[in-house]
Parts: structure tokens; sequence; C-alpha cells
């Protein structure tokens, strides 16, 4: 305790001689909350520092650094021969702290949003993100066991070894010009696009691109043709975007595009994963391509062309992309390495029709400050030496393995409980589960087993006739896919007795 000094003060104040914190910092702090909480007013004396040394047991040295801290930050003021005092800028009218109390009831009410993410907030759907740790039979998840990380991680040492102005200055903000210059030569040999460096825009992950794509195309109410199941994340960007949904139904065909233009032949935007219906896995056949490229011609309206792993085919060799019969200009290409890399990269693009370059050009160079350029470079390099077609080759044989460890391992111990759908490319596939037997049951009963499966509702944005589960299998071992199925089988098999008894 501190008696008045210089004026009329008294102050509780708690120095922990014990604490690893400088008792300078210590004192600092206190004073400055004194000050800013009002327990000083503006032109008070603080006591003098002797008095205040001898009365804490503290040196002076270590008050008068405390003073000299809160001079420099401007809440005192030093005056030769009369004292140090509270500085008169804080007369001026500003918010008091909270009291404690107060402040708890503050943090459980809910913050006034934006009219468009308060309405965005009601529709995004499901709230909770799917689990992503490498188990059966997790979505989404590439192969981490079998990605090269020593080429990785030499590839990495080597950009961190260049210049430094090279590498530790602000990136280009639409994409690292040797990553937009492989990602370009990539499409143009692999997925029969035919394209300029200048139209490849490097975004964080596929899903900063649908964000974007959003902001720019769309105005609250906008009508989006969606997937039914379709994609959560690219659902969740145009939503918070004003989208309004028009949920079309897929078949083995892809989306349906006579459903769309019975529900709204005007559009503004179509949301479609062709190579590979997230999560049904159909491929859009060729008549449905063209017949939406002609309805989004008629309408004036942009199509989004969602490629997230449209590399791994193990079958036949599938259809080329949307993008690669698209004469109209309207289709914007999404690609991610989230699946052909890793997740963590946060690395994806989006391939702008002419049309649209300069608008996201602009767009990107006025206000996003781009992907950190590290993973770029390395990530360019790593597709120059030729280490991603390498990897992509194995992974289609691995995915096979994979495939075929859950088809085999499932069709004896399934049978009549989960028919499992055959893929011929991705990462994850659909079953059909058995009479009886119900979606969030199944999937809520696994999961306490340790094993996770996606009930299709949850991609759903309108009631969906197909009932079944979706099924990673490309991040997981065989041997954990095997135990995966025994597990689901025994978990299967359970709910069957439940309810026949
Ligand atoms: C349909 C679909 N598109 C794109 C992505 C990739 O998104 P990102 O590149 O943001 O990781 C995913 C991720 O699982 C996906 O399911």
């Amino acid at each position: 305790m501190v008696k008045r000094a210089g004026g009329a003060l008294l102050l509780g104040i708690d120095i922990d001689h014990g604490s690893a914190r400088p008792l300078s910092t210590q004192l600092t702090v206190i004073l400055r909350d004194l000050i800013l909480d009002g327990s000083f007013a503006a032109g008070d004396r603080l006591p003098a520092s002797r008095t205040l040394a001898r009365d804490l047991g503290l040196s002076r040295t270590t008050v008068i650094e405390a003073f000299e801290r809160l001079v420099a930050e401007g809440l005192v003021e030093s005056r030769v021969g009369a004292g140090t005092f509270v500085a008169g800028v804080l007369r001026t009218e500003r918010p008091l702290p909270v009291p404690a109390a107060q402040a708890a009831s503050l943090t459980a009410r809910k913050p006034k949003l934006s009219r468009a993410m308060a309405a965005a907030m009601a529709a995004f759907a499901p709230r909770q993100r799917l689990p992503h740790a490498p188990r059966a039979f997790v979505t989404g998840l590439p192969a981490l066991d079998a990605f090269p990380m020593a080429q990785w991680a030499r590839l990495s040492a080597k950009h961190w070894r260049r210049q430094r102005d090279t590498v530790m200055g602000y990136g280009e903000a639409c994409g690292h010009p040797l990553l937009r210059r492989a990602i370009a030569g990539h499409l143009r040999a692999n997925r029969g696009i035919a394209c300029e460096t200048e139209q490849i825009f490097v975004t964080g992950g596929a899903q900063q691109a649908f964000h974007l794509i959003g902001t720019v195309l769309l105005d609250p109410g906008d009508k989006v043709w969606f997937e039914n199941p379709g994609p959560i994340g690219a659902r969740n960007s145009m939503v918070a975007n004003g989208a309004e949904l028009v949920p079309l139904p897929v078949d083995e065909e892809g989306l349906c595009v006579a459903a769309g233009l019975a529900a709204s032949r005007q559009f503004r935007l179509a949301f479609v994963t062709p190579s590979h219906q997230q999560p049904l896995g159909s491929v859009m056949s060729l008549e449905r391509r063209f017949a939406l490229l002609h309805a989004a011609e008629q309408a004036g309206a942009w199509v989004v062309e969602d490629d997230y792993d449209g590399e791994f085919f193990f079958g036949n060799r599938p259809l080329p992309t949307l993008k690669s019969v698209d004469a109209t200009g309207r289709v914007i290409y999404v690609g991610t390495f989230s699946k052909s890399l890793f997740p963590s990269l946060r690395l994806g693009f989006m391939l702008a029709p002419p049309a649209l370059v300069d608008t996201f050009a602009a767009m990107m160079s006025a206000y996003l400050p781009g992907v950190p350029s590290c993973t770029q470079e390395v990530a360019a390099e790593f597709i120059a030496d030729g280490h991603f077609s390498a990897h992509i080759r194995r992974m289609r044989r691995l995915y096979a393995e994979r495939h075929a460890a859950l088809r085999d391992a499932a069709k004896p111990r399934l049978d009549g409980l989960l028919a499992i759908e055959e893929a011929d490319s991705g990462l994850h596939t659909i079953g059909h589960l058995g009479a009886g037997l119900a979606e969030r049951d199944a999937a809520s009963a696994a999961e306490k087993q340790g094993v996770s499966v996606s009930p299709i509702a949850r991609f759903a944005i309108a009631p969906v006739a197909v009932r079944g589960l979706v099924l990673g299998f490309g991040g997981i071992k065989p041997p954990e896919i095997r135990a995966g199925v025994e597990t689901l089988a025994q978990v299967l098999e359970r709910l069957v007795l439940r309810r026949a008894s």
C-alpha cells in the first residue's frame, strides 16, 4: 500500500518480487492500468519516485524506468522540479474499461453483423467440420503417407538459400510468375485446356477462389445453380456472397440441366464438379456439358468448374475438362493443390476467361496480398522438375489399390448393409445403405467406434433421393481400410439387430 505522495492518492500496488517478470515491467503495467481506468485522472501527480521506491521495496532506478516508459507512451509527463503528472490528453473523452461483470455479459451478447453475413450465418451448413485425421473413412485427404517429403524439403531449403531481396519482400498479388507459368503448362499438357499464363490467378486454396468469384460476380439474391448434393465449402462461399441457391438434382450424367431450366432459366452462375461429382462421383456427360454451356450463354451466366480431384483417374481415361470444350468463354476453371500435393499448403488457382482477366487482376492487385511466395515457388519447381507429374502417376496407382482394398473388403463383409459403388477416379466413393438403415444413425454409431463416414444428406441443400454414406479411401492405408470395413460392418449389423428387436 502506498500512501499519498504529492497529492491525494492511496494506491493498492501489488508487486510480485518472486516473479520472473521484471519489476519495472510489473510497475509500468500497474500504473498504466490505474491511469487508463481513471484511478489517476488527467493532471494528477504521481507519487515521487523516491517515495514509491521506498514504499514498494523497489530500487529508485526501477521506478524511474517505469516512469520513463509511461512518458514514452505519452500517458504521463515529467516536469522538471515539479514531478510526474498524468498527461492532459487523458482529459479527452475516451472509452473507460468495462467492469468485469458487465464485460462477461457483453461477450455473451450476439454482435451486430452486416445483413448479408447475418443471413449467411443462418444458412451456413453444416456447422461441424468433417474430421481431417487420416483414419477410415475420412474424405478429402490425399495419401499424406506417400508424399515425397524429402524432395519437398530439399526444394524448400533451396528456396531459403536464395538472395534475401528475392525471397523476403512482398510477392506478386496474382501469383508467383513461375507458378502461374507452371500451372498454365500443366493445364495445357494434362487437362486439355488452351490457356495463357496471364489467365491464371493463384489463390489460398480453391476455397478462396470460390469466394473471390462470388465477390466479383454475385449480387445479393442472384440465382446460382448448384448441385444437390454438392460441395459444402463452395456452397457456403456462394451463400456468404448472398447467392440464392437453386438446388439441382444430379444423376449418373451429372447435373440435370433440364431441371435447372425448369426451375430457373435465368441464373447468374452455375457451380459444377463435372469430372467427379462431389460427393456422388458421377462424370458429367458431354451432352450435359454442352447443354450447360448453352444454358449459361442464354442466361448470360458464368459457370464455375471445380476440378478438385480430376487428376486421379484409375479406370478408363475420363472426358477432358469442361473448360476444354468451352467455346463460350463463360467457364471459370478452379483447381487445387490440396489433393494433388497436400491440403496444408492452402494453394489453389483459378483460370479466368479472357473477359474476366483484367477484373481479377485489378481486384487482386488492389487489396489482396497474395499467397506466401515460398510455397508458390517450391510448388513451381516441384512441377517444373517433373516431380508433380511423377507424383500424380504414382498416386493414380496407389488410389486404384486403395479403392480395390475397400471394394474387396466390403464385398463379403458389407453385403446387404452397404453397397459400395465402384469408382474409377478420385479419393472417395459412396455406399448405398441397406433397407432400414438410416444415414445419420449409421454415421454417428460408426463415429463412436472411430470410423468416420459422412451421410450424403450432409452435402444436400434440399432433400435428395439417394440415401447412403460417403467413404474416403485415398488417404487411408489398406490395413486400416480393411479394419474400418470390419468395424463398420459390426456397427451396421448392430443397428439392423436393434431395428429388428
Ligand atoms: C469439391 C471440393 N472442391 C475443392 C476442394 C479443395 O478446397 P481447397 O483447395 O480450399 O482445400 C475440396 C476439398 O475437399 C472439395 O471437396
